[in-house]
């Protein structure tokens, strides 16, 4: 969480910043703030809440100068306000840091002995004073970086300037991502990639230990004690617009209307009808390194996780395959059951959660193979994986996520019929007609978007609701997992999730004409309902008997769950397996409408960050 850029170069740049920091929004919003350094020398302006605040205050008074760096915050030490928005400031030097400093009281008793004055809460406003001490002693900035560096334990992206080393940067990272853009006559530095994407697409992502000098002529990389470092510059293809809202009202919505081609975009040039087989780019995986695995465990966080929930069920019925998901908070610290013999599976449409991030290198540390499902390309997670397996759903900055999640299972989706085909569990008609399924799947998303309107008015209708559950059988479980997650997530209304069978075993308990019960529930597949579509029929009996609204999401054609639910939405018929991304859908655009019906702030959402780079 928390967003830095910077700047060095020939142009005036504090509302260049603020529109890099626009970008950045979703890793935190509580606060933000810019400092320029230029002939009247340096200048911070900061301001409590949304961005808006900044250039507020922006306006009223603009610094001047050509070096510059901006932060946007998600608050871990010390609460949100004015004094503890960054940048920091002391004695010539400003800093901005996305991370957490472990030492830092320890740091700061020792540094208020010695006279030093606070004027935050936070852990990050030690670096101003480690570094202005070291550079007072005589050393150049970047070495009183190293110096200060060298006294701080945690994690850290950072980002340094100093009135003694005009039109300079100088910046290092430990885990919190921080990536370099190149340009002709100025030079970046960027939690992400989006808000540096208007001026260049050239770019280095920063490995772990890496400290960089940045000056407008070029930048110079070196690891922390000084050696030379040599980095990859990599071109990106997003383009600015990808990152727009064109037209839409919010970041959400736009997303949830890009899945049809997010989806297109994850399948094309993998899925081969033809053939019967996938060819994923980025994984090395073949029939030899698959007979000596024995078993895959997933670990993802939030939304992830619920995508790995049913990218297990389709593992497990396409390649037979024993598959553990874990949260990836829980694997790491329980001593996890994983060998050469494991196919460890990331799953982060970020690629830099701190716990997805953690429990990757503990499973790679206990020998295992390490496959990451991403959506950001040169992410953390994606730069540690032997294979990666890019999502392309393009940059997701709704908090709430969305397209990564459709893409996600999309992507599990071809991954099982590889493993599948690899193993011998899948004989090539049969991938084929499962991959026929997956090819028409955005034309079914499409169809599913139409019913929008619907959606709209089921969400007003209950929008006033305090609590929901939500239910499903078998792939529609996380689903319901999702589509409670989402409601909470921007409309503030209680829900949960239920594997719709476990519901005699307490929530029904809860069921009364005030708590509406929204019903995944569609059939099977077109010849026979299936068995968890017959069983979730009972359970819409159960609600209905208890005197529990039901809203229903079932397939098209069918007569049954309509006759039983206040409100039905019915839905395209797919492969079982694959129908999550369609029955999804429905849920996201139900959360949506709720929200912005109820006025809350759909795509920064309160408390919450798109991404969570600390445990
Ligand atoms: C945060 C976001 C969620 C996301 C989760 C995992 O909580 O708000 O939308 O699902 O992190 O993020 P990842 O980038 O690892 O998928």
């Amino acid at each position: 969480m928390c967003g830095i850029v910077g700047y060095v170069g020939d142009e005036e740049c504090a509302t260049l910043l603020v529109d890099g920091l626009r970008k950045l929004e979703y890793r935190g919003y509580d606060s933000a703030g810019v400092a320029v350094l230029g002939k009247e020398g340096l200048s911070v302006v900061r301001a409590k809440g949304k961005l808006a605040n900044l250039e507020k205050r922006l306006g009223e008074q603009t610094p001047r100068g050509m070096t510059g760096i901006g932060h946007t915050r998600w608050a871990t030490h010390g609460k949100p306000s004015d004094e503890n928005a960054h940048p920091h400031k002391y004695g010539g030097v400003a800093v901005v840091h996305n991370g957490i400093i472990e030492n830092h009281l320890e740091l700061k008793e020792t540094l208020a002995r010695a006279g030093h004055k606070f004027a935050s809460e936070t852990d990050t406003e030690i670096f101003a004073h480690l570094i202005a001490d070291e550079e007072k002693s005589g050393k150049t900035l970047p070495d009183a970086v190293r110096g200060a560096l060298a006294k701080v334990k945690g994690t850290y992206a950072l980002a340094v300037m100093s009135e003694r080393s005009p039109e300079m940067l100088v910046v290092a990272k430990n885990a919190s991502p921080l990536v370099l853009g190149l340009g002709e006559t100025c030079n970046f530095v960027a939690s992400d990639v989006p808000a540096i994407l208007a001026h260049t697409r050239d770019v280095i992502f920063l490995e772990e230990g890496d400290f960089a000098v940045i000056t407008k002529k070029g930048v110079q990389l070196t690891d922390r004690a000084g050696n030379k470092l040599a980095r990859a510059v990599r071109r990106i293809d997003w383009t600015p617009t990808m990152a727009e809202k064109n037209g839409h009202k919010h970041f959400m919505h736009k997303e949830i209307h890009e899945q049809a081609r997010a989806l297109t975009d994850t399948i094309r040039g993998r899925a081969s009808v033809e053939e019967g087989d996938v060819y994923l780019d980025g994984c090395k995986l073949d029939a030899k390194t698959v007979a000596g695995l024995n078993k895959v465990h997933v670990v993802a966080c939030g939304t992830s996780w619920h995508a790995s929930l049913t990218g297990k069920l389709m593992i497990e019925t396409l390649a037979r395959m024993p598959v553990e998901v874990d949260l990836a908070s829980e694997f790491r610290y329980r001593q996890p059951l994983v060998d050469s013999r494991t196919l460890c599976v990331a799953v982060s449409q970020s690629g830099e959660t701190a716990d997805t991030l953690g429990s990757f290198r503990e499973a790679k540390s206990r020998g295992a193979r390490g496959l990451a499902i991403c959506n950001v390309v040169g992410s953390a997670i994606a730069r540690e994986a032997e294979d990666v397996l890019y999502t392309h759903a393009g940059p997701e900055i709704g908090v709430a996520s969305t397209k990564a999640f459709t893409t996600q299972l999309a992507a599990f989706f071809l991954l099982a019929v590889r493993l599948g085909r690899l193993r011998g569990t899948l004989d090539a008609p049969t991938a084929r007609k499962h991959l026929e399924a997956l090819r028409e799947l955005p034309m079914l998303v499409e169809r599913t978007l139409k019913h929008e309107a619907e959606i709209q008015q089921a969400a007003y209708k209950f929008s006033a609701s305090r609590d929901l559950l939500f239910l499903g059988r078998g792939p529609q479980f996380p689903v319901a997992l999702e589509g409670a997650l989402k409601l909470k997530e921007i409309s503030y209304i209680h829900a949960e999730g239920y594997a719709a069978g476990e519901m005699k075993h307490g929530p029904i308990a809860l069921i009364d004409e005030n708590m509406p019960v929204m019903v995944l529930a569609p059939r099977e597949s077109e010849t026979e309902p299936g068995v968890n579509y017959e069983k979730i029929l009972g359970n819409i009996q159960e609600v209905k008997a208890r005197g529990g609204r039901v809203i229903a999401i079932c397939s098209e054609g069918d007569t049954m769950v309509p006759d039983l639910a206040e409100c039905a939405i019915a839905i395209p018929q797919t492969n079982a397996l694959l129908q999550p991304i369609i029955s999804v859908i429905p849920t996201q655009l139900f959360s949506y409408h709720v929200a912005d019906h109820r006025g809350t702030d759909v795509d920064q959402p309160r408390n919450l960050a798109k991404s969570v780079t600390v445990e």
